[in-house]
């Protein structure tokens, strides 16, 4: 059972400079909640409570001013500092001490998930404890994304932005891995981009016939919000589902509500640190 999860939030967030001169891509907002919500609000849902997030060096203030240590929320947060991105597999080599020979989930600090089964599904996810689990999304251009080529649930082949048509399913920013993950992460050779491959820490588990997938099937929603028209597309999404549903996506108080993690006294204490606002009405509601 997967109790440990990662979230890599750093990165250079080159494509959408300037905003990311001074504040990380991740702080920035998806509709009402920093980026950072999405991706911690997941790893809740898969009832993770120990979470480790990668920031860049001299970023970690900021961070830690929205969320300082996951204890209002019920839940352990560490922080570790990147000094510069040198790949995926890094979280784990950065990640070591806090991984501690055990299994582990990574997601990245920018990608948005949404559907019906999906906590179904993480709990499925979560119960690995041999090989490795990625999630796939059907996707429309398979060229910009690492995909996988499968015959039922076992991954055939997996490749990098293929020119030529492999699969149109994506490989998303949410992984599983077994106690392994350090040490074939610690074996790999940087690529000719100079950063360690997703790929490549795959393709081990996929050698040794470990490595599965799960689906996002078309009722879920998959967003990577890596440029500026994604931020919108998916700042849009959800604020059309919020305003009209009444419930918030990624409210992280609810998820531990939910979770029995925290009572109505860490949810007073969350309205008082947030203030004003709409996401404390909302707060207000679930404990009335
Ligand atoms: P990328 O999309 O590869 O990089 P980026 O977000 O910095 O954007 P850009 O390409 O515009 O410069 O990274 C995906 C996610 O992983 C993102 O949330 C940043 C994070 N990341 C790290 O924290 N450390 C790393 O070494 C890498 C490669 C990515």
């Amino acid at each position: 059972m997967i109790k440990k999860g990662i979230i890599l939030a750093g990165g250079m967030g080159t494509r959408m400079s300037p905003l990311t001169k001074a504040v990380n891509k991740q702080l920035l907002p998806i509709y009402d909640k920093p980026l950072i919500f999405y991706p911690l609000s997941i790893l809740m849902l898969a009832k993770i409570k120990d979470v480790l997030i990668i920031v860049n060096k001299g970023q970690l203030d900021q961070y830690k001013k929205i969320i300082p240590n996951g204890k209002k929320l019920g839940i352990k947060i560490t922080y570790i500092e990147q000094d510069k991105p040198r790949g995926l597999p890094d979280a784990f080599i950065l990640g070591e001490h806090f991984i501690k020979k055990q299994s582990v989930a990574m997601i990245l600090g920018d990608n948005f998930f949404y559907g019906q089964s999906l906590s179904k599904m993480l709990n499925k996810c979560i119960k690995i404890n041999k090989g490795a689990k990625v999630i796939l999304h059907k996707v429309l251009d398979p060229e910009k994304f690492g995909v996988a080529k499968i015959k039922k649930n076992k991954i055939l082949a997996i490749k990098e932005k293929p020119k030529k048509f492999v699969s149109d399913l994506a490989i998303t920013g949410l992984y599983f891995f077994d106690k392994n993950v350090v040490k074939y992460s610690k074996q790999l050779k940087p690529s000719i981009r100079n950063e360690l491959e997703i790929t490549d820490l795959l393709n081990k588990y996929k050698k040794r016939n470990n490595l599965s997938a799960e689906f996002i099937g078309r009722g879920g929603a998959w967003l990577d919000t890596g440029s500026i028209e994604d931020f919108y597309k998916t700042s849009n999404f959800v604020s059309a589902i919020e305003n009209q549903q009444g419930f918030k996506i990624a409210c992280l108080e609810e998820i531990s509500l939910n979770n029995k993690w925290i009572t109505k006294k860490e949810i007073t204490a969350s309205i008082k640190f947030y203030g004003n606002c709409q996401y404390s009405n909302y707060l207000k509601k679930i404990i009335t």
